[in-house]
């Protein structure tokens, strides 16, 4: 197949951002095959039924992205022990309309940073059930729960090795899920 591309979700929109820092170390981590495209999620209006069936351009982008990737990763803060809103919003408008859900048959990788120690535990395990629920193949391990409020510079770096070398890991896995579903 060549260049992958993978929709790399980002459900943190602060301008320090936790995960927007992981993110920027995934990318620069990922297999020279992969292309890592991403949308900034707070730009995308409130889902409405209203709006479904003709939503704004910035909406139909986002379907787009989401109809031409290959595989989609998700990088989740933890709000209140679930995903944050805006994560949420995002995954609904590309399940929408009834009967044309987007989402449907994609591999997909769950990770996440929070400043606690359970290191986004509960909003992963919420977008599990979203993710089993839409037909999107996560891969089960390994799993990757991240206390990230120490792991970067003043610079946003990642500075932490252990963490680089795991989410080395991590893509190697994420590879793999991608070849077993056909993806190579
Ligand atoms: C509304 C809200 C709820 C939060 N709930 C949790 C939580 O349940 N568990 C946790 O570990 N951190 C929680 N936090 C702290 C976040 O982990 C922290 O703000 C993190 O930096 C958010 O990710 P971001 O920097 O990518 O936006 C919460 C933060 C906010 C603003």
């Amino acid at each position: 197949m060549g260049t992958k591309k993978i929709l790399t979700v980002v459900g943190g929109i602060s301008k320090d951002s936790l995960n927007q820092k992981l993110f920027k170390a995934v990318k620069e981590l990922a297999p020279k095959d992969f292309e890592l495209v991403s949308t900034d999620l707070s730009k995308l209006p409130f889902f409405s039924q209203d709006i479904e069936n003709d939503p704004p351009e910035v909406v139909r982008n986002w379907k787009n992205q989401i109809k031409e990737a290959n595989a989609v990763l998700f990088i989740t803060p933890e709000y209140n022990r679930s995903i944050p809103g805006v994560l949420k919003n995002a995954i609904d408008w590309g399940s929408r309309p009834y009967g044309q859900n987007l989402w449907n048959g994609k591999p997909g990788g769950v990770m996440g940073a929070s400043v606690g120690n359970i290191g986004t535990f509960g909003a992963q395990h919420h977008l599990r059930q979203v993710c089993a629920y839409l037909n999107i193949d996560v891969m089960g391990q390994p799993e990757f729960y991240f206390n990230g409020s120490k792991a970067f510079s003043d610079q946003g770096q990642l500075t932490d090795e252990s963490t680089k070398k795991f989410i080395s890991e991590y893509w190697a896995a994420y590879k793999g899920h991608l070849q077993k579903l056909g993806i190579e």
